[in-house]
């Protein structure tokens, strides 16, 4: 065959993408962070579909685990009848975000559950799995079993410093520690495999440099869970389970033929948090299997509320519902997209929010709208007319808006979205300011209409360009501005390409303004307001639930073992007050705290960092048993352990006094 025949047929096969978001946990709770991963694949699916490729895009629900099969039982229903429940508020919330995937896979679906299984087997036969014993230190809250030399001090959970205890498991390994090197020579060969760079330093340091342990892959302590295929005693532990979502989901033991087109994946979306599981774990298993890697595997950022971790039992966490409900579906997506890089952390805010949809949406994309289609209402009748001979002006603007669509490619190959969106704006300003320097309504007071017709047409024809670049990104808006703009061929990047395709004789239909203009302050406080009642609801209606199932009787809960009263006059417990908060310098949870017992000083480590703003916390008066012997947590010494009350949410509440004492009262 000639390489012209090899070539024209090359052309003809249309590119194949495909991509993935994590494998969620179910959820009836999802807050804007989770949104992210999702909005972002979504936006990508968009792009490259309208770049001409087919696009696979695959998310799903992790629904196995210690975790799921105990608040199952908390609420008296049998694990599946939960998740059941709960993946349905989860798929509903994608449609809200008319998020476009392809295959929705569930970790509880008969068919993963055999590719598991196989899976599973495959490896066993190859002597990949081995069983051994597991003896290490167990978190429960963690659901994780570390070794003696990772622990903290007094035994304490690396993660989250609580106590761990000693436990022994019988358990399939896997052979990780064997891959260290070829993943280290993988990362060599293929520089793009870890996504953005940096990230790539992070996972050597962290993990490989010191060499890889064999990685426990089953359980025997809980019951939910896909059974090894050849002792009932065991079942594959999540990770296994969740990552081989990403097989299943594109056909493997169902659609071979499916399978063999789009595996390997393009790109892994993640979050930075499990970047370890996909660039380690992950392409081990695949290696182990002879399955070919995922191309790509990008860790994004965290989306943080007010500078802090978004978490329910703090309160300080923002749901999609309010802002969809507020402002649409757009506004979210193209906050999302347009104010945090992808890759780095960001934070939330309510204030920002209403901010950039005031200046960008309104006052940029809206404004243009509205007084373009306005404009032509007013001074020709809503038609497009033939534009005459351009000027450099009009020049200038028409190479802008044809060039944007090379530069949003460019900046989409690492998924820079707010740089696309940030392009995509220059053509929209430019627009607005080419009608300030063209001033339409004293051209229309001139008898020869054509420089008018001219100045109409190139704001539309650019609206119409904007309106193709968006439509990844902001695809109900897209549609809102060809509708006004009368335009009626179907979304086609190649039209971003070319000046002139708006056709003359068109008519345009003012619609109603796509983003209205807001009071800063009074739409802030209505959103703050709006998200808060939801937050009251959602609590509100699991105690209800919990009554309703009578699992919150008071003193139900089992005490613990009498003591007497010496026993408890061993305790020094004292007021104390907070000087000053810290973050800890290694552990991302806990707090460093300097607290005041009289003149005693002291530093004390603390897990609250959930819970508390730096802010609320420094002044408060807190209780402290100040003669707990001294712990070393992860390199800082701490000098007794605040008191705080636990509810059954979870919620956290520091201990304090009634009335205002001075420090160092003592607790008796
Ligand atoms: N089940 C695992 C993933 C298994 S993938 C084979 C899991 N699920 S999760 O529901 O906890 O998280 C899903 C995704 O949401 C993760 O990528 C996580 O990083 C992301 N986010 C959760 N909170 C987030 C923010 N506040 N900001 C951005 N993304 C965050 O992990």
């Amino acid at each position: 065959m000639s390489a012209y025949h090899i070539c024209a047929q090359e052309e003809q096969m249309t590119k194949k993408f495909y991509l993935t978001t994590p494998i969620y946990y179910p959820s009836d709770n999802l807050h804007i962070g989770h949104t992210y991963c999702t909005v972002a694949a979504d936006a990508i699916k968009r792009f490259k579909t309208l770049q001409g490729y087919e696009v696979q895009f695959v998310t799903g629900t992790d629904e196995h685990g210690q975790k799921i099969q105990e608040k199952a039982q908390e609420i008296g229903l049998e694990p599946k009848e939960y998740v059941d429940r709960i993946v349905a508020d989860t798929r509903k919330l994608w449609d809200t975000l008319d998020i476009n995937f392809d295959t929705f896979v569930r970790s509880t679906d008969e068919d993963h559950e055999k590719n598991v299984q196989d899976l599973f087997m495959k490896l066993y036969e190859k002597d990949e799995i081995y069983k051994g014993e597991y003896e290490g230190y167990y978190c429960t809250p963690c659901e994780s079993f570390w070794a003696e030399s990772q622990l903290l001090e007094g035994h304490a959970c690396p993660d989250c410093g609580r106590e761990t205890k000693l436990s022994k498991e019988e358990s399939y390994f896997f052979r990780l520690s064997k891959y260290r090197d070829r993943l280290l020579q993988y990362y060599e060969d293929h520089p793009e495999f870890i996504q953005p760079a940096y990230r790539k330093s992070e996972m050597i340091n962290s993990f490989l440099k010191d060499g890889l342990q064999d990685l426990s892959v089953t359980r025997s302590s809980f019951k939910w869970g896909v059974p090894v295929p050849f002792d009932d005693e065991h079942i594959v532990y999540v990770w296994i389970d969740a990552l081989s979502c990403y097989l299943t989901g594109i056909g493997l033991g169902t659609d071979e033929e499916k399978f063999k087109e789009y595996w390997p994946a393009d790109v892994h979306l993640v979050g930075k948090e499990i970047m370890r599981f996909h660039t380690i774990i992950w392409p081990a298993l695949l290696m182990a299997l002879d399955i070919p890697l995922p191309k790509k595997v990008f860790g994004h950022g965290w989306i943080l509320f007010d500078e802090d971790k978004m978490s329910k039992s703090k309160g300080n966490i923002i749901y999609p519902d309010p802002i969809i409900e507020l402002y649409g579906v757009d506004a979210l997506k193209y906050f999302l997209l347009r104010e945090f890089s992808f890759g780095h952390d960001g934070s939330f805010n309510v204030t920002s929010f209403i901010k950039r949809l005031n200046s960008d949406l309104a006052n940029d994309l809206g404004n243009l709208v509205s007084r373009t289609v306005s404009m032509l209402e007013k001074y020709s009748d809503g038609v497009i007319l033939q534009p005459g001979e351009s000027t450099d002006l009009d020049k200038e603007l028409q190479a802008m808006a044809t060039n944007i669509w090379k530069e949003n490619e460019e900046a989409m190959e690492n998924y820079q979205f707010s740089v696309v969106l940030d392009d995509i704006w220059k053509l929209v300003r430019r627009t607005n300011k080419y009608v300030d320097e063209n001033e339409p309504w004293i051209l229309a007071k001139e008898e020869d209409s054509t420089r008018l017709n001219t100045v109409l047409y190139h704001l539309a024809e650019s609206l119409r360009i904007v309106s193709i670049l968006l439509s990844p990104f902001m695809p109900h808006t897209a549609l809102e501005i060809r509708d006004q703009l009368g335009v009626k061929t179907e979304i086609d990047w190649e039209d971003a390409k070319v000046w002139g395709k708006l056709e003359v004789g068109s008519k345009v239909e003012k619609k109603g303004i796509i983003f209205p203009r807001l009071d800063v302050e009074e739409e802030a406080e209505r959103l703050w307001a709006s998200n808060q009642a939801l937050i009251d609801e959602r609590l509100a209606a699991k105690a209800e639930l919990a009554k309703s199932m009578g699992l919150v009787e008071e003193g139900q809960e089992e005490f613990k073992e009498e003591i007497s009263i010496d026993d408890f006059a061993k305790m020094d417990i004292r007021v104390a007050v907070i000087e000053s908060v810290e973050d800890h310098p290694n552990a991302d949870r806990l707090y460093v705290l300097k607290i005041k017992m009289g003149s005693e000083k002291r530093v004390i480590c603390s897990g609250i960092k959930e819970n508390y703003t730096k802010e609320e916390l420094v002044g408060k008066k807190i209780l402290v048993l100040a003669n707990l012997k001294p712990v070393k947590l992860r390199g800082v010494e701490s000098q007794g352990m605040l008191l705080a009350a636990e509810d059954a949410e979870g919620k956290l509440s520091l201990a304090t006094t009634m009335e205002e004492v001075l420090d160092n009262a003592k607790i008796s």
